[in-house]
């Protein structure tokens, strides 16, 4: 049995922030922010509650697969920013889209979580406990940040990415696996108290991530059998491009192997890698046999990678 990709989707809030509102707000400019993390411009959810994002990335990778509520049996959603403690995010969203009485849980896992998620959701499709999965990463960080901090409030945006993962016969193909880990010890470098604000070590989250990501992609290549260079696109996580461009500077990969979206929505925490999935799968750059590696750090300190060969 496999696990693929069914359809995507997306949901990018309409309010932006620009690098010259932020220097209206804070100490800062453009060129510092272009210079320092390659972020221009990130979007804001204002009116949207994380909910609202999470229904309309939803909806959207439904209707790409061309699936109905009743088709859909189990729903994770990886958030660390959902609009209440409990119940999950993933229950207001089974009521949001009337789905039947399914499988709904929150994985918290930080940036890390769609990889976590994903995980979660094709190994019980693949030991039978469901057919089709819901797998969305929806997070509204700017309701965590303190917008007078200037080195952390220019990072951060808000969005949604989801992806409908289908089991079916074929052999081969589909999520290929994931490598998964965390270090606690670590954690203090990026936290957030319940009701309080981002705080983070930028340096230390900076240097876990550039030792990290290649530890991921290493480890699940090596239990995959598969060289980065089979790969079709990168996706990392977008937290700073001097980040991605290590990572991509590591494997002597051509620039346009390594997804960015960065500059674009800035960090949206587990959002991002399934909002670049879907502007990928939407512009058409994707092909049968394509291997995708995704790979991504984040609070805890989590981090981890998969790898998926796309088709249906
Ligand atoms: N505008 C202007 N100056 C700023 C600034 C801003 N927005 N933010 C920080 N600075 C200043 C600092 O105060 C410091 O000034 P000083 O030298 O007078 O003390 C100077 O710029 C350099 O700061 P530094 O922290 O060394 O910058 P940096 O190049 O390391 O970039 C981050 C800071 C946060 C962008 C970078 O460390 C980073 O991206 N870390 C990883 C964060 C991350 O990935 N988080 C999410 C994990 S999922």
């Amino acid at each position: 049995m496999r696990v693929y990709v069914a359809g995507t989707g997306r949901c990018l809030p309409p309010d932006v922030l620009t690098n010259a509102d932020f220097a209206r707000m804070v100490d800062t400019s453009d060129e510092w922010i272009v210079g320092h993390t390659g972020i221009r411009t990130r979007h804001i959810a204002r009116t949207m509650k994380n909910v609202d994002m999470a229904e309309a990335a939803a909806r959207a990778a439904m209707e790409n697969a061309g699936c109905t509520p009743a088709d859909i049996d189990m729903v994770v959603v990886s958030t660390v920013t959902p609009d209440r403690m409990y119940p999950a995010l993933a229950c207001d969203l089974q009521n949001r889209l009337d789905l039947p009485d399914v499988f709904c849980m929150d994985v918290s896992a930080a940036c890390s979580g769609f990889i976590y998620a994903v995980d979660v959701a094709a190994r019980r499709i693949l030991t039978g406990g469901a057919r089709t999965a819901l797998v969305v990463a929806s997070e509204k960080l700017t309701a965590t940040v303190d917008y007078t901090d200037r080195t952390t409030c220019i990072l951060f945006g808000d969005g949604a990415g989801a992806a409908v993962l289908r089991g079916d016969e074929k052999e081969g193909g589909g999520w290929l696996g994931s490598f998964l880990a965390a270090r606690g010890d670590d954690g203090a470098a990026l936290h957030c108290m319940p009701g309080g604000q981002l705080k983070m070590e930028g340096h230390e989250v900076f240097r876990f991530a550039v030792r990290v990501m290649p530890e991921a992609i290493e480890k699940l290549l090596g239990s995959t059998g598969h060289v980065i260079s089979d790969c079709k696109f990168v996706i990392p996580h977008q937290a700073n491009l001097r980040i991605i461009r290590a990572v991509q500077r590591r494997y002597a990969l051509p620039e346009e192997k390594v997804v960015v979206t960065v500059d674009r929505y800035g960090n949206m925490s587990s959002a991002c890698i399934p909002i670049a999935l879907d502007e990928l799968n939407q512009a058409g750059r994707l092909e049968p046999g394509d291997l995708l590696l995704m790979v991504g750090f984040g609070a805890g300190l989590t981090y981890g990678a998969a790898l998926f060969e796309w088709g249906e």
